[in-house]
C-alpha cells in the first residue's frame, strides 16, 4: 500500500473525537487507543459495521469480539453479571480487564459480535482517548486489538494506520504509546466457577485476590476462541529462554544483564520490571522483526504481568 492511501492519525482534539464518533454512527471503523492496545472500533449494535471489522482483519468468524462500554450500569444492559463478576468489575474498571457473560436477550448488539455463543465479552477501558470517545459517540463499541488477525498486536498510533487502508479505517486517533502494551486480561463467567481465559493486563495473583481461585480454560466448558496456539507472530523466528543470541539473531533483552551480542539487541526493561516490559513487548518486537530474520528472546520470570508476556511469546515463537 501506498502512504497516501494509509488512514489519517490525528491527534483527539474535540473536533476529531467528534469526527470519529460520526464515523462510528455511519457504520464506519476507527483507530482507537486504549491502556492496553490499539482497538480497531465499530458500532456494536451495527451489524455491517461489525462485519467490516471482520473483514478488515481476516479474523475467522468464529472468534468473538469485545465490546467496550463507559461503566459499570451500561456493562450490565448488555450482559448478566454475577455478583462474583460485579465484584471483578467493581475492582478492576476502568482498567484492563474484561468479563465473559450471558449476554441479554435484548442487549440490541449484532449477533457477529459474539460470533453465534451466547456470552458475550464486555470491558470498561481505562485509556482517557477511549472514554472519550465511548461519551461523545454514546453507543457501545467493538473493537478487537487493531492488527491482521495472527500478527502482532498495536501499541501505537502508527502501528494501525500502517496496517489498514484508509477504504477499511477512517482515522486512528493518536492516544500515544499504550502504558501496559498487553491485551485485557479476560475473566469466564458462563460455567460454574470464573475462568481465567486469557492472562492479560492485570496479574491472576491480583485477579485471585479479589474473586477466589480462577479455573482454567478447559477445566469448564468456557473457552476464548481466539487463543490459538500461534497468534502475535512476527515474520522472525523466535527462539525462547536464549541464554544469549547466536550468529545471525537479534537479541530481545530482559534485566540488567546483558550477553553481548552482534547484532540488533532490545532491552524490554533493564531494571528487571515485569510492568516495563509489557509497556516494550510489542513495540520491540516490531523493530526486531524489521532488522533481523531469527530473535532470540531471553526468560522472563512468570511473576505479575510476566505471565501475559510468557503467554503472548509462547504464541509468537509457536510453528504456524
Ligand atoms: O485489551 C484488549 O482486550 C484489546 C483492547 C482493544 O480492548 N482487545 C482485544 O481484542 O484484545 P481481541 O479481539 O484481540 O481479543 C479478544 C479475545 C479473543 O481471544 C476472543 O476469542 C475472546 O476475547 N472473546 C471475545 N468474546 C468472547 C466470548 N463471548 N467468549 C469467550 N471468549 C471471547
Ligand atoms: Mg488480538
Amino acid at each position: 500500500l501506498s502512504a497516501h492511501c494509509r488512514p489519517p492519525i490525528v491527534a483527539p482534539a474535540r473536533t476529531a473525537l467528534a469526527a470519529a464518533a460520526a464515523a462510528l454512527a455511519a457504520g464506519r471503523l476507527v483507530g482507537l487507543p486504549t491502556e492496553t492496545v490499539y482497538g480497531l472500533a465499530g458500532a456494536a449494535g451495527d451489524a455491517l459495521a461489525v462485519a467490516r471489522i471482520f473483514a478488515a482483519k481476516g479474523r475467522p468468524a468464529f472468534n468473538p469480539l469485545i465490546v467496550h462500554v463507559p461503566d459499570l450500569p451500561a456493562a450490565g444492559r448488555l450482559g448478566q453479571l454475577t455478583d462474583a463478576a460485579r465484584a471483578l468489575a467493581e475492582a478492576f474498571w476502568p482498567g484492563p480487564l474484561t468479563l465473559v457473560v450471558p449476554r441479554r436477550a435484548d442487549s440490541g448488539l449484532a449477533d457477529l459480535v459474539s460470533a453465534g455463543l451466547d456470552t458475550i465479552a464486555l470491558r470498561v477501558p481505562a485509556h482517557p482517548v477511549a472514554r472519550a470517545l465511548l461519551r461523545t459517540a454514546g453507543l457501545p463499541i467493538a473493537a478487537p486489538s487493531a492488527n491482521p488477525s495472527g500478527r502482532l498486536s498495536p501499541t501505537r498510533a502508527a502501528d494501525v494506520a500502517g496496517a489498514f487502508d484508509a477504504a477499511q479505517l477512517s482515522l486512528v486517533l493518536d492516544g500515544g504509546p499504550c502504558p501496559i502494551g498487553v491485551e485485557s486480561a479476560i475473566v469466564g463467567f458462563a460455567g460454574e466457577r470464573p475462568v481465567l481465559l486469557r492472562q492479560g493486563g492485570i496479574a491472576e495473583e491480583e485477579l485471585e485476590a479479589v474473586c477466589g481461585p480462577l479455573g482454567r480454560p478447559g477445566d469448564d466448558r468456557v473457552q476464548a476462541p481466539g487463543m490459538l496456539l500461534s497468534h502475535y507472530a512476527p515474520a522472525a523466528r523466535l527462539r525462547l529462554d536464549a541464554a544469549a543470541a547466536e550468529p545471525g539473531e537479534a537479541l530481545l533483552a530482559f534485566g540488567p544483564t546483558v550477553p553481548a551480542c552482534a547484532g540488533p539487541v532490545r532491552n524490554l526493561s533493564p531494571a528487571g520490571d515485569p510492568v516495563e516490559a509489557a509497556a516494550n513487548l510489542f513495540r520491540m518486537l516490531r523493530e526486531l522483526d524489521a532488522l533481523a530474520d531469527r530473535i532470540a528472546v531471553m526468560p522472563v520470570p512468570r511473576a505479575g504481568l510476566g505471565a501475559a508476556i510468557n503467554d503472548r511469546l509462547a504464541r509468537a515463537a509457536a510453528p504456524r
